[in-house]
This record gives structure tokens, C-alpha cells and sequence, in this order.
């Protein structure tokens, strides 16, 4: 089988390009990715020469580019994960968000219809619900509320690639996940933020109170997730994935802080996000019956691994903290104390 796989030198899909690699022996996978400041060459340099691999810089906006790519490869399914994905940036800045989540969408739906594409997985988020009060989990049939202009980018993205299950048959399957952690994640993400910045003794910026809960899975949890949703997921159907680990931001950033073994000095409080969604937590029990899916990680012990990992690799997420993100980071946290 071909499998077009976009946004894959991003995070998750860096974690699922080489979970693929390993688990389905039988597949070629083409990554497209336009390389944006969250893609990293880096995060793949080790398949370079792999016979079952190949990298394709561009954007899915192009249209020519992503029906060329299709065809010359005969892509039999697409796992699209390639999109804007960092909500403060989309407070921020969030054309750049309709651009790619939305109509770069548009455009993989529409050349996996004319050619025929035989599956097309949609990876989206849990904010595409909104928030939660104290209680309750989100199901499929949570009444979509998002609340970001990342969160209302990718809501319009999951009805479009719904409406093109419906409307012309094309046999997408939708997956929402809550928050991921793990190896490869961009150090603008909570965790990563956290760790570089107790790494290197710098301020830990906690917006609001540090009492809005996520709830988290490790990223190989997901990318399981999402192989069994596109071997087993029933065309237009959604499916939740979570691994029942919600946690107050701050209980997080304090673990990070004690498994460095640095002091809670460092707990800076920060001026809250803008629209700031207070709470997250998934009912993945649809994925669990109906795939045969469970999380296999445990939080507090994945959450150490994680840690270790940003250790290891200081030189990985230190090239990253230079150049444009220094200036985004500026931008994002010089003001808000
Ligand atoms: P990421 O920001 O780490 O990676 C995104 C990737 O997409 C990058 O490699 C980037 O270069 C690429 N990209 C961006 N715009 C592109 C364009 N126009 N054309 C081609 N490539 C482009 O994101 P991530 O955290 O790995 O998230 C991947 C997907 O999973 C996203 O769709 C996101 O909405 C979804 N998701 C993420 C999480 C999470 O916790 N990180 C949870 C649920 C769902
Ligand atoms: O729920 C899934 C979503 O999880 C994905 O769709 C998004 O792509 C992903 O970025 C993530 O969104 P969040 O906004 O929940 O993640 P983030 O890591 O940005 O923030 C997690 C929580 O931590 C949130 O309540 C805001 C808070 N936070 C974040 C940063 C970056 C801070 O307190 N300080 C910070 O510096």
C-alpha cells in the first residue's frame, strides 16, 4: 500500500512515519511537508535512504503539486496530519491557519476524490469541542464549540472532510485526540517549554491560575490510534482518542520541575490566554470498542521518559530556540508579565 502522509517532519507525524516504517513492512510512505517553522528535516534525517520512504517539501494548499504527488506515487491512503497546530500563535496571527487547516484540507479532499484515494484519515483535535466545565467527558456527539481561531480552523476542516464522506462518498474517517507528549514535540508546547526552560533555569511562564486541566496521551498512543482508525475506521465516522490522564497545568509544570530537580522558584505567572478553554477530557470508549485500541502509556512514568529524552537530545531543541522562534517567543512572552 501507498500512504501519502502530510505534515509528517511536524511531531506526530514524525512519530508515525517511523511507527509505520516498523509495523507494516507492506507499505511505502510519502511524507509532504512544506517545512514550516514547526517542520523539522531533523526529526527524519535518519530514514534518508530509506527504500520504502521518500520526503516531498511543499504545501498542500498547491493544488497541482498535491494531485501530481498522488498520482506519480498511486497513493492508495492519506493520513493527513499537516496543519498550524499552536493555538497562541493563532491569537497571535491566524490567517496563516485558514490557509493551511482549512483550505489546504479542501485541496487533499479534492485530488483524494478525483483519483480515487481508497482512504482518507482526517487527524483532529479535542478543542474542536470547546471547553468543559468541572465534569463530563467529550464523546463523538459533543456538539462541536470551538473556542480558538486554531480550534474553529480545524472544527471547519473535520465538517468538510465529513461533508465529502457524504456527499461524494469519499471514505474519510475523522480521529479528535487530546493533548500529546513525548519525543519530537516543538518547544512551544507546554511540556517541552517547561523542560527547556527548568533545563536552562529560566522563568516557567503559567498562564492564568495554572488550574486549566488537558488531558494527556503519550504521542505513540496516538499514532497507534490513528493506524487502527485507518485500517478499521468505518467511512465517515469519528473517533475520540485519550488515555483518561487529565491534570492541572500546574501539577504538571511542578512533576517537570521535580524530576530536574530544580526549585518551584522558577513557577512564573503569566497573563492568561486570550479565550483560554478551561478544561479537556476524552471519552474514548467508541476507539476502544470498535478498533480494538487501548493506550498502552502510564502519564507519570511516560511523563519521566519524556523528560529524560529532552535531556538527551538538548542539542535538538536548542537548535530550535534561535532564529524566527526566539522572535515568537518575544512576541509571545516579553509582554506578559
Ligand atoms: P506540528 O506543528 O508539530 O507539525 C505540523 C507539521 O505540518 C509540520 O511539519 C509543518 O511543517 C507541516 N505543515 C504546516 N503547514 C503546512 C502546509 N501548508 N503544507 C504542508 N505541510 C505543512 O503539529 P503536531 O502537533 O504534530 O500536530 C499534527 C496534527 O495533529 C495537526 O493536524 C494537529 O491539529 C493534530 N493534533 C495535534 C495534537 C497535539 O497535541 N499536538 C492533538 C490532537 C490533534
Ligand atoms: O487538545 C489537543 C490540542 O493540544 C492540539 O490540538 C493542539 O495542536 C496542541 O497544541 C494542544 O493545544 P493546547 O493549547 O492545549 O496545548 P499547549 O501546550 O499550548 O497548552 C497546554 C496548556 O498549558 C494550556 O492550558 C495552556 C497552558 N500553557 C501553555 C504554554 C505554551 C501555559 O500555561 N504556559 C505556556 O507557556
Amino acid at each position: 500500500m501507498n500512504v501519502l502522509l502530510t505534515g509528517g517532519a511536524g511531531f506526530i507525524g514524525s512519530n508515525l512515519v517511523r511507527l509505520l516504517l516498523a509495523e507494516r513492512p507492506g507499505w511505502r510512505l510519502v511524507v509532504l511537508d512544506k517545512l514550516t517553522y514547526a517542520g523539522n528535516a531533523e526529526n527524519l534525517a535518519e530514514l534518508e535512504g530509506h527504500p520504502r520512504y521518500r520526503f516531498v517539501r511543499g504545501d498542500i494548499c498547491n493544488g497541482e503539486l498535491v494531485a501530481e504527488v498522488m498520482r506519480s506515487e498511486r497513493i492508495d491512503a492519506v493520513m493527513h496530519l499537516a496543519a498550524e497546530s499552536h493555538v497562541d500563535r493563532s491569537i497571535l496571527a491566524p490567517a496563516v491557519f485558514i490557509d493551511t487547516n482549512v483550505r489546504g484540507t479542501q485541496v487533499l479532499l479534492e485530488a483524494a476524490r478525483e483519483l480515487g484515494v481508497q482512504r482518507f484519515l482526517h487527524v483532529s483535535t479535542d478543542e474542536v469541542y470547546g471547553s468543559l466545565g468541572p465534569t463530563g467527558l467529550f464523546t463523538e456527539l459533543t456538539p462541536l464549540d470551538p473556542s480558538s481561531p486554531y480550534s474553529a480552523s480545524k472544527a471547519s476542516s473535520d465538517l468538510l472532510a465529513l461533508a465529502y464522506a457524504h456527499t461524494f462518498a469519499l471514505p474519510v474517517v475523522v480521529t479528535r485526540c487530546s493533548n500529546n507528549y513525548g519525543p519530537f514535540q516543538f518547544p512551544e508546547k507546554l511540556i517541552p517549554l517547561m523542560i527547556a526552560n527548568a533545563v536552562r533555569d529560566r522563568p516557567l511562564p503559567v498562564y492564568g491560575d495554572g488550574m486549566n486541566v488537558r488531558d494527556w496521551i503519550h504521542v505513540e498512543d496516538h499514532c497507534r490510534g490513528l493506524l487502527a482508525a485507518l485500517e478499521l475506521g468505518e467511512p465517515g465516522q469519528v473517533y475520540n482518542f485519550g488515555a483518561s490522564s487529565e491534570r492541572h497545568n500546574l501539577d504538571i509544570v511542578r512533576q517537570v520541575l521535580k524530576l530536574l530537580g530544580k526549585p518551584e522558584s522558577l513557577i512564573t505567572y503569566v497573563k492568561d490566554r486570550l479565550g483560554h478553554d478551561r478544561r479537556y477530557a476524552i471519552d474514548s470508549s467508541k476507539a476502544q470498542a470498535r478498533l480494538g485500541w487501548a493506550p498502552r502509556h502510564r502519564f507519570e512514568a511516560a511523563l519521566g521518559e519524556t523528560v529524560a529524552w529532552y535531556v538527551e537530545h538538548r542539542a535538538w531543541w536548542e537548535r530550535i530556540l534561535t532564529g524566527e522562534y526566539l522572535k515568537y517567543y518575544e512576541q509571545q512572552y516579553g509582554a506578559r508579565r
